[in-house]
């Protein structure tokens, strides 16, 4: 996964550009609204995301992979980047009043997913908030490759993609308190200049 993910950014650089997702918009005006100050972004990439929150908040990001940490760090100057993964962040560190995390949870086969999910909560206070975005069910990719677990296919060797339906999604974060689900389109021009539109959905929520 840290091969794959320091080749990408050392090849590609600020891969998906320099425009915030809109989900990042949405979550930020949330947190505002319920009075969040500290914020834990895992897997926040080149900090495409951080930066508009930590004009705002103080945000924490966690990001395994150095080519993109190293990007990250000079994209966003005010956001704490820890090198590491997230699986790793321990129990004892501190606990966030929300955590926003995009396009990560997707990335892991189903026994990673809850351990993904129950680390972040672990480590919000309680009430905090989250907001995770994840590949739809409803993607043009959904499908391709190797399914190795329901709804989970291996698309090229070594990279996998789980893809939520609604009802999935909701199952993963029973043990929450869920505010809201959505779908989001994303559009990404990548270096090579083809164009692709991802269906994405969306969770938002509480630690109860
Ligand atoms: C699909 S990208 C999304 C990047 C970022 N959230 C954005 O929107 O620009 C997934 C990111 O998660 C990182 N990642 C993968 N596994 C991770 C892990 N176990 N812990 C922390 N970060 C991880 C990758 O290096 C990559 O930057």
């Amino acid at each position: 996964m840290r091969d794959y993910w320091n080749n990408r950014f050392n090849n590609e650089g600020y891969i998906w550009g320099e425009e915030p997702s809109k989900t990042v918009i949405d979550a930020k005006r949330l947190f505002a609204l319920n009075d969040v100050k500290t914020i834990l972004v895992p897997g926040a990439g080149y900090g495409r995301n951080t930066k508009i929150l930590s004009d705002t908040f103080q945000v924490d990001a966690i990001e395994i992979s150095t080519e993109a940490i190293n990007l990250a760090r000079e994209w966003d100057k005010r956001s704490y980047f820890i090198e590491g993964s997230i699986f790793e962040l321990s129990t004892s560190n501190k606990c966030y009043d929300a955590i926003y995390c995009y396009d990560l949870l997707h990335l892991f086969a189903q026994i990673e997913r809850i351990k993904l999910i129950e680390t972040c909560v672990q480590h919000l206070n309680k009430g905090g908030l989250y907001y995770f975005t994840c590949f739809s069910n409803e993607d043009e990719s959904f499908g391709v490759g190797q399914e190795i677990e329901e709804n989970t296919f291996e698309y090229k060797k070594g990279k996998i993609s789980h893809f939520f339906s609604e009802d999935d999604l909701i199952r993963h974060f029973k043990e929450t308190e869920i505010i809201e689900t959505g779908k989001v389109e994303e559009v990404f021009e990548y270096s090579d200049n083809s164009i692709r539109t991802y269906k994405l959905r969306y969770i938002y929520g509480q630690k109860k």
